[in-house]
């Protein structure tokens, strides 16, 4: 089987770097033009650089997950711009408002910026994306959720509250969106070396007051949560999102998989 994604067009939240930068890759290396949506548009712009190295098409859209008029705006940039949006991938995700690593327990912009951007972020933009779907009848959402959707942690709850909402949400709108056609997954990362798990690195290292570097601190965890004892990277990420939006998963909707090594094995 290979995965064939060409003359498919995706939209990727939260594609300027780390995962959502890994994803976009992977759906061009398969074939899609890809349309890279992000705060940061310098980002989008050398993600698209990139793509279009591969021979594919890009567009760089700014667009906030958090304001339904800037999604609107980027939903409607994207069709005038590659034509049409086949496959919908929901990244951008965040852990907090600015230096939450230095809080002892999230306040209550951490809470609100964090289910803003996660869980409205994934609905709203779901939202302006699923009406041309339904209208061709045919689509591919997948949401990036978290391992720390499976169980509570300790130190950032409402991220892990967030993502559980992901994965609750991404079964809803697969139970919505079925009749069209249009699939929707949930994949769960488990752990990778990016800016976000850096801050997370930032935040333990303080709690623990060792004195050990972040990536030491993230070498820990791999090996002890691990079974397979090795981290996860965005491309890993990337081939399964790839395979969800491909034709060969047709019959796979409202679930939630795993990309961690082992770590949870739900
Ligand atoms: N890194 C991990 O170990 C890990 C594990 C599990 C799940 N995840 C999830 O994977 C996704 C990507 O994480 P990452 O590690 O690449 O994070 P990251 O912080 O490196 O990248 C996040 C991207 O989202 C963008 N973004 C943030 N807020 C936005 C907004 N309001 N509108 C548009 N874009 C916005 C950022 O500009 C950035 O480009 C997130 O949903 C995260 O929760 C990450």
């Amino acid at each position: 089987m290979m995965i064939d994604l060409s003359d498919k067009v995706a939209l990727v939240t939260g594609g300027a770097r780390g995962i959502g930068r890994g994803i976009c890759l992977v759906l061009a290396e398969q074939g899609a033009d890809v349309a890279v949506a992000d705060l940061n548009v310098d980002g989008a712009e050398a993600v698209c650089r990139e793509i279009e190295d591969m021979g594919r098409k890009a567009h760089a859209v700014s667009m906030d997950v958090t304001s339904r008029p800037s999604i609107e705006k980027a939903v409607s940039e994207v069709l005038d711009g590659l034509g049409r949006i086949d496959i919908l991938v929901n990244n951008a995700g965040v852990v907090g408002a600015g230096a939450w690593w230095e809080r002892d327990r999230p306040s209550d912009e951490d809470w609100h910026l964090t289910h803003m951007v996660n869980v409205r972020g994934v609905v709203m933009v779901t939202e302006a994306v699923q009406d041309h779907m339904i209208a061709r009848g045919s689509g591919r959402v997948v949401n990036i959720a978290s391992i720390a959707a499976r169980r509570g942690t300790p130190d950032i709850p409402h991220y892990s509250t967030t993502k559980a909402a992901v994965v609750s949400w991404t079964q809803s709108s697969a139970h919505q969106l079925a009749p069209h056609d249009i699939t929707v997954n949930a994949i769960c990362p488990g752990l990778l070396w990016t800016d976000m798990w850096q801050a997370i690195s930032r935040r333990r290292s303080a709690v623990t007051g060792e004195n050990i570097s972040g990536r030491e601190l993230f070498e820990r965890a791999v090996e002890n949560m691990t079974p397979m004892k090795r981290e996860q990277t965005p491309e890993d990420i990337g081939k399964l999102a790839a395979f969800l939006a491909s034709d060969d998963a047709r019959n796979i909707t409202g679930q939630a998989i795993n990309v961690d090594g082992g770590i949870r094995m739900n």
